[in-house]
């Protein structure tokens, strides 16, 4: 076990005051392992990726440009994410989960300044996953685009072939995913901005990093963090 998780065993967060955040590369299992929280302990989920597709599919001089910066796998500035989260952050408790934000140290700055230290992010979970694993689940994911819910053609497929489970209607593949250029765009942007968190968080003694194979395993671990760290 990894020395970070020994020394943090002993911090004690109260599970309505949890605040967390997931890191991880693109195909980590972000969404997916916030879907399992989300159902275990139920906290809310502030997906930027998720809005951002939301706000792309609107014909709005905002939405066109977000989708071609999504299109091409690059991130949004800064201002425009801040406006976001903080909108999403006033209307949730004091216990949530985002999955992607921060993504650089100027993102997690803002987040600091914002939260002030008594609403801090208490836990900061790593997901970290070999890149050509990253690459192999990317290349079989399908998504449902209304709600956000992932697929696997391999690992997680769907009852019936090209068909969300709950609605019944059709999945996609994202436009991010289709384009090998596009996909090593986003993992490049990743190591440049985001690998640099993992220090911040580090320093402050609220990260944890979790290997995440192609099983059940790295949610395993999760809940055993949290399970270790989390009182009533
Ligand atoms: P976002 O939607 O967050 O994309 P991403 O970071 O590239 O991450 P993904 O959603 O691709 O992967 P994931 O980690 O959620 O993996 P998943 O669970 O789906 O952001 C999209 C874009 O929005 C960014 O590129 C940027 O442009 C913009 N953006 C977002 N936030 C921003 C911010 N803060 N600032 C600026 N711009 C921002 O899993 C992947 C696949 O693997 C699935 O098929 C799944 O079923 C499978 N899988 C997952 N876990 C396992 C497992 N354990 N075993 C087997 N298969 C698994
Ligand atoms: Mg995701």
């Amino acid at each position: 076990m990894a020395l970070n998780l020994l020394r943090n065993y002993s911090t004690k967060i109260r599970i309505d005051h949890l605040r967390m955040t997931i890191i991880g590369a693109p195909g980590s299992g972000k969404g997916t392992q916030s879907e399992k929280l989300k159902r275990d302990y139920n906290l809310p989920i502030i997906s930027t990726g998720q809005i951002l597709r939301e706000v792309s599919e609107q014909n709005t001089k905002s939405g066109i440009e977000i989708k071609s910066k999504l299109a091409a796998g690059e991130l949004i500035s800064d201002a425009i994410m801040s406006d976001i989260v903080t909108e999403h952050l006033t209307k949730t408790g004091n216990s949530w989960l985002l999955d992607g934000y921060p993504r650089n140290t100027e993102q997690a700055k803002g987040l600091d300044k914002y939260l002030n230290v008594k609403m801090a992010l208490n836990v900061v979970l790593h997901l970290d996953v070999p890149e050509k694993v990253l690459a192999e689940r990317v290349q079989d994911r399908w998504v449902h685009p209304g709600s956000g819910r992932v697929y696997n053609s391999v690992f997680s497929p769907p009852k019936v072939k090209g068909i969300d489970d709950v609605t019944g209607e059709p999945l996609v593949r994202r436009s991010d995913d289709k384009d090998e250029e596009v996909f090593r765009n986003r993992i490049q942007t990743f190591k440049n901005n985001t690998l640099p968190l993992l220090k911040y968080y580090e320093d402050r003694g609220v990260l944890y990093t979790i290997d995440s194979p192609n099983s059940d395993e790295g949610y395993v671990k999760i809940k055993q963090i949290l399970d270790s760290i989390l009182t009533k």
